[in-house]
């Protein structure tokens, strides 16, 4: 099911997220959501707290840009290694029409539980890898303007403030 995608200034996406303690069918529910709200908003990746659930699951795709990348959902995902640099532009959902560059590892490897709860690693370089950095940060509060230098942010000051409005309202509304 399609749900709204949260924007920032909700509290929620500054949340450390729970992990999962076991993938049932509420968890699988959840990566189906994910998948349906991210397709919906045409967006490459999606992380659980973007829909307001403040756990460790986070959903990719990133085939249009990389075919040999398949959809993928990783649950309590964690970087064991990455390497070298990339520098490169990067937006979120939950920041609608922003956009800056980003400086990320060019290659990460990921172990993560898949939808039968059994461990598996994953490992990509360039946009896919980036895309990984990007949501997992997601489950650690951590947004993309984070990583921004403070004079893009600055650039961007206008634009936030109107989303954080935006934001507040929903988590006043959801809580
Ligand atoms: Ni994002």
């Amino acid at each position: 099911m399609k749900r709204e995608i949260v924007k920032f200034g909700a509290s929620v996406l500054r949340q450390e997220c729970a992990p999962v303690s076991e993938v049932d069918s509420e968890v699988r529910s959840l990566v189906d959501d994910l998948f349906d709200s991210m397709r919906a908003a045409e967006g490459v990746g999606l992380a659980a707290p973007q829909i307001g659930i403040a756990r460790r699951v986070c959903v990719i795709d990133v085939s249009a840009q990389q075919p040999d990348y398949p959809p993928i959902a990783l649950i309590n995902p964690r970087i064991i290694s990455n390497e070298g640099t990339q520098v490169g532009e990067e937006g979120c959902l939950s920041f609608p029409d922003l956009y800056g560059d980003v400086k990320r590892a060019e290659s990460v490897t990921v172990e993560a539980l898949n939808l039968d709860g059994e461990t598996f690693t994953t490992e990509g370089s360039g946009f896919y890898a980036r895309a990984l950095q990007h949501e997992l940060d997601h489950l650690n509060g951590v947004l993309f303007v984070d990583h921004l230098s403070s004079l893009k942010r600055q650039l961007m000051r206008s634009a936030l403030k109107r989303l954080k409005k935006e934001g507040e309202a929903w988590q006043k509304e959801n809580s």
